[in-house]
């Protein structure tokens, strides 16, 4: 398993050997037994969609999925914060430091991200002073195998027998403490400085015991971006559960690894600065304990990132007095809501494939993170829509929001928004952002995202709040404004529009940046382009449609590495599926055009030297989080170049078949989702359905460790729904290129535009969901008709003919696989052969 390239993964860390996952086993067997029964009402009963959801899936193996109590976008996603590698990698034998409310899902910073307000249930049978504050004090075991989650609710039962539970709303939730009989006095250490990244910069904390109430807010540092930068966070703990609780003793505390561990019994007040030597983590924080040994507590909490009485009045207002039941039952309701927006026929869908899907969905609706009315810095009082946790457009464009586009239009919009507000704010559209933090930048910007938006919702786009002609001022920024740092924003477009790529080695003199991944900038560079053309198209910018036409097609990059792996790939040794050492190839190119040789297997899971791969200053290959060899697949806007440039669709096909046999396929990164379809645009798509069987049966499954890398905020799970439906997009366009849907029916309902699309698949034989094929199982796509006429292609359909407008299809498979291999009709579109011609609208 590729473990070392994971998106945003680039402060590696040693590993112990995944030992094994915690959810207790009743998890699942409450999914598969939900599962049953739908099958068994068989569309009779209304359907609970959120018994189907597994939260656990891509908590180990690197998934760094959370599997914590959130609604849908949450602000609040409460979970147990873990010691070791990546704290969000919950599924190995370690320990637990607290639960806390805000975290992100699927990230890959090795140091975990937020983790903020930390509370610990403690017993201190020797009294408040004697009470295990510290980290290292506190830090325990769980009960092997005993987490429990579903969606809206988490818990997890401490190896001293203690539970904890969680719920929640979008910035706030309930917290309960179950402690064993006999327990003696319960006690809770709360902390103000620890996050996860231990990045605090200063804060304050206020007891007020007579309120049962406390308040924190302080300064913390990004998870993925510079440390120069903090953003300021806050929380309000009601202790008191609306009177129903008593304080017994409260304090403050501080500690540290060498000896410090200092409490202060009835103390009230803490104000701490920046510890400016740094090294190991400043802690500090609150105890306190109950009268009268209750065996249950329940404490409110509220966070929000303007003030401590925003917090609070998050807690009062989403909240109240709500009960921890009442609080689970209206997330669930809203779960509902957004997972009823896909149904398939439970009844004839394999029972994983259903677990994989409405957990794959489940997530695809669970970040980025919703902090509208919650902003600071520059976007503080914008009246704008704001999503905290956008990390990081190169993993999302590719898969998440075409799938958000298909059923979520005023989502979307929204989020496309805060894009678009970032522009107006920081003057370049974010590509990532991490704790309300520019991000690193990975590849360029988000033009994919809001060009998506605006080829598939332009009609709407207005009465969604979208200005299309902003859309596209925004647009045009990241494409010519260099920044002067392009490491958290904008493209180092100066010298890509002087060379017509990004040159190794270049003298730079108006900006700053990290001076690497030359080769897959580029790449992104143009594709970012292309988006900037569809959009130019579609205002009828005639004259910015050829100039950036040209700018996607036109670097000279791309038909030089292509040109090099190829030529390399299929002399000497390369039948036997083996690269001579000596063998290097061209990737990345000097300013003077002379190519850079570095090994195009570098960075592939078959390169077990440890190489760089990822942002850091040494990754000399010139690609991000990728091979040179899986980069070369990528120019989504033109395929059908590629294959000329390759020797034609026989030699195209070739190379495709050598590069996923000789194991150069990476699953766990962005780059390699649309490899897998590449057969489509040789004209072979059985080979696609065949290699979509391979990827999903060798990376994808509904264990914690079902995920081949970090879900990158769901871009795994959307790229998992789209393969189970059948479908794969093309974004900043709106076609859809058609496989062979996992399920037998299903219908995408999209509520703002009131359609519903059903696809139904003939011949669907559940044989068939395996890999390989077994011989004899219908899978290949033989036709397919909407609204009961025939497509030009069974390769291809656009989505103003389909879930634009609400449609019948019917995909009818066959077992002949000779008779399905071809389009019958077009391939998926090009530009180079006249493709992407013209915007689609709805015909009137
Ligand atoms: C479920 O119901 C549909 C009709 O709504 C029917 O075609 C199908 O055969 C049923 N499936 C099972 C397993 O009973
Ligand atoms: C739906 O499923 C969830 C998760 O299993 C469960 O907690 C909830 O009670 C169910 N809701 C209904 C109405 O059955
Ligand atoms: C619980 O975990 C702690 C620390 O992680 C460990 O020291 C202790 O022995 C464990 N207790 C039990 C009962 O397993
Ligand atoms: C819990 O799991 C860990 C790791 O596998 C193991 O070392 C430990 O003995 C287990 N504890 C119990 C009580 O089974
Ligand atoms: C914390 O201390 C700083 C420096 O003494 C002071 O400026 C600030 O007002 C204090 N903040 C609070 C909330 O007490
Ligand atoms: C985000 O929160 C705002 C304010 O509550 C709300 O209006 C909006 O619908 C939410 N958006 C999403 C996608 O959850
Ligand atoms: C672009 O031109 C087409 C065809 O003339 C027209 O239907 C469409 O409204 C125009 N769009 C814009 C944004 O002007
Ligand atoms: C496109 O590129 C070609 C070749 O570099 C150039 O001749 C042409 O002027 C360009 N067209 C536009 C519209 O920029
Ligand atoms: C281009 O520059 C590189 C690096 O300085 C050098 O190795 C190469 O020889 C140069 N190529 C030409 C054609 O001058
Ligand atoms: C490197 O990986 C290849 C292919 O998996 C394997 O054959 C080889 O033994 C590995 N080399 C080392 C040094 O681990
Ligand atoms: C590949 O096959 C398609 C469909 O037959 C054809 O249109 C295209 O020209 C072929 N490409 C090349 C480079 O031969
Ligand atoms: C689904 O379950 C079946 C039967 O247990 C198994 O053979 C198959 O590998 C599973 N599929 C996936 C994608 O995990």
């Amino acid at each position: 398993m590729p473990r070392l390239w994971n998106a945003a993964v680039w402060l590696l860390a040693l590993v112990a050997a995944s030992v094994r996952a915690q959810p207790s086993p009743d998890v699942q067997k409450r999914i598969s037994a939900a599962i049953r029964a739908a099958a068994h009402a068989n569309g009779t009963a209304s359907t609970n969609y959120t018994a189907f959801v597994n939260p656990f899936i891509g908590t180990d193996n690197y998934g760094d999925v959370c599997p914590g109590a959130s609604v849908p976008f949450g602000m609040v996603k409460f979970t147990t914060d873990m010691t070791g590698y990546a704290p969000a990698d919950r599924a190995r034998a370690q320990t637990v430091r607290g639960l806390s409310p805000l975290h992100d899902s699927g990230t890959g910073s090795s140091l975990g991200t937020y983790g903020n307000f930390e509370i610990m249930p403690l017993l201190c049978p020797g009294g408040f002073d004697t009470c295990t504050t510290r980290l290292q004090d506190r830090e325990r075991y769980r009960l092997n195998n005993t987490d429990d989650a579903y969606p809206g609710y988490f818990s997890l039962t401490l190896n001293n027998s203690i539970k904890m539970e969680a719920t929640s709303t979008r910035r706030a939730g309930l917290e309960r403490f179950a402690f064993p009989p006999g327990s003696g006095t319960p006690y809770f250490v709360l902390d103000l400085a620890n996050d996860l990244p231990a990045s605090f910069a200063g804060g304050t904390m206020d007891i007020d015991p007579v309120a049962g109430r406390i308040t924190i807010g302080g300064y913390w540092g990004s998870s993925f971006g510079p440390g120069i930068y903090n953003y300021q966070a806050f929380a309000c703990y009601d202790l008191l559960n609306n009177g129903k609780q008593r304080l017994d003793e409260w304090g403050v505390w501080t500690g540290d690894s060498y000896g410090l561990d200092a409490k202060g019994l009835g103390l009230t007040h803490l104000n701490l600065t920046r510890n400016l030597i740094g090294g190991t983590p400043y802690q500090s924080g609150a105890l306190f304990s109950y009268a009268d040994s209750p065996s249950e507590i329940t404490i409110r909490v509220g966070v929000s990132f303007r003030s401590a009485a925003q917090a609070c009045a998050n807690a009062e207002s989403e909240v109240g007095d709500a009960s921890f039941e009442e609080i689970v039952e209206r997330s669930q309701g809203l779960w509902n809501e957004l997972l009823g927006r896909v149904e398939i026929d439970v009844a004839g869908t394999p029972e994983n494939v259903t677990e994989m899907l409405y957990s794959s969905l489940y997530r695809s609706f669970l970040t980025p993170n919703n902090a509208t009315d919650e902003t600071q810095g520059v976007f503080a009082d914008t009246t704008a829509h704001y999503f905290d946790s956008l990390y990081c457009s190169w993993d999302t464009y590719r898969t998440f929001y075409p799938l958000m586009s298909l059923h979520s239009p005023v989502e979307f919009a929204q989020i496309v928004d805060n894009y678009i507000d970032g522009y107006r704010k920081m003057g370049w559209m974010p590509e990532c952002r991490a704790n309300n933090l520019p991000g690193w930048t990975q590849g360029g910007d988000g033009d994919n995202i809001v060009a998506h938006f605006a080829v598939t919702y332009h009609d709407e786009a207005q009465a969604l709040g979208i200005d299309l002609q902003e859309l596209y001022a925004a647009m045009v920024a990241d494409a010519q404004v260099n920044p002067p740092e392009w490491n958290t924003l904008g493209r180092q477009v100066n010298v890509y529009k002087e060379y017509g790529y990004v040159p190794f080695a270049v003298l730079d003199t108006a900006s700053t940046g990290r001076q690497t991944r030359e080769g897959s900038r580029t790449l992104e560079y143009a594709f970012e382009d292309f988006g900037l053309r569809q959009v130019a198209q579609l205002l009828n910018k005639t004259e910015d449609e050829a100039y950036y036409t040209n700018r996607s097609l036109a670097s000279p990059e791309l038909p030089s590495q292509i040109h090099d792996a190829y030529k390399l790939h299929h002399s000497g040794t390369e039948t036997s599926g083996i690269l001579t050492s000596s063998a290097t190839a061209s990737k990345k190119r000097y300013s003077n055009g002379t190519f850079k040789y570095t090994n195009p297997t570098t960075c592939s899971p078959q390169d077990n030297v440890t190489t760089e791969c990822s942002l850091q200053a040494d990754n000399v290959n010139g690609f991000y989080e990728s091979s040179s060899w899986e980069y070369s697949w990528f120019a989504p806007h033109d395929t059908a170049h590629l294959v000329t440039l390759m020797g034609g669709n026989e030699t195209f096909i070739n190379r495709l078949d050598h590069f996923f046999d000789a194991g150069y396929y990476l699953a766990g990164n962005e780059p390699s989702f649309q490899t897998p379809i590449g057969y489509h645009y040789a004209n072979r798509p059985t080979l696609s359905v065949d290699r979509v069987r391979q990827v999903v049966f060798e990376n994808f499954g509904i264990t914690p460790a079902g995920l081949p890398g970090n879900d990158d905020q769901a871009a795994m799970a959307t790229l998992l729904s789209f393969h189970l439906l059948g479908l794969y997009p093309v974004p900043s366009s709106t076609e859809l290129l058609i496989l062979s849907p996992f399920v037998p029916k299903y219908t995408i309902h999209n509520p703002y535009l009131n359609v519903s699309t059903t696809v139904t698949v003939k011949n669907y034989d559940p044989q068939s969901v395996a890999n390989p094929i077994p011989d004899g199982a219908s899978a290949y796509v033989k036709s397919v008709t909407v609204n009961g006429k025939e497509t030009e292609s069974r390769c291809h359909f656009d989505f103003y003919d389909t879930f634009k407008i609400g449609a019948d299809i019917v995909i009818e498979l066959t077992a002949d696989k000779d008779a399905a291999d071809n389009c019958a009709g077009s391939v998926p579109q090009s530009i180079s052969t006249g493709g992407f011609a013209s915007a689609r609208q709805i015909s009137r």
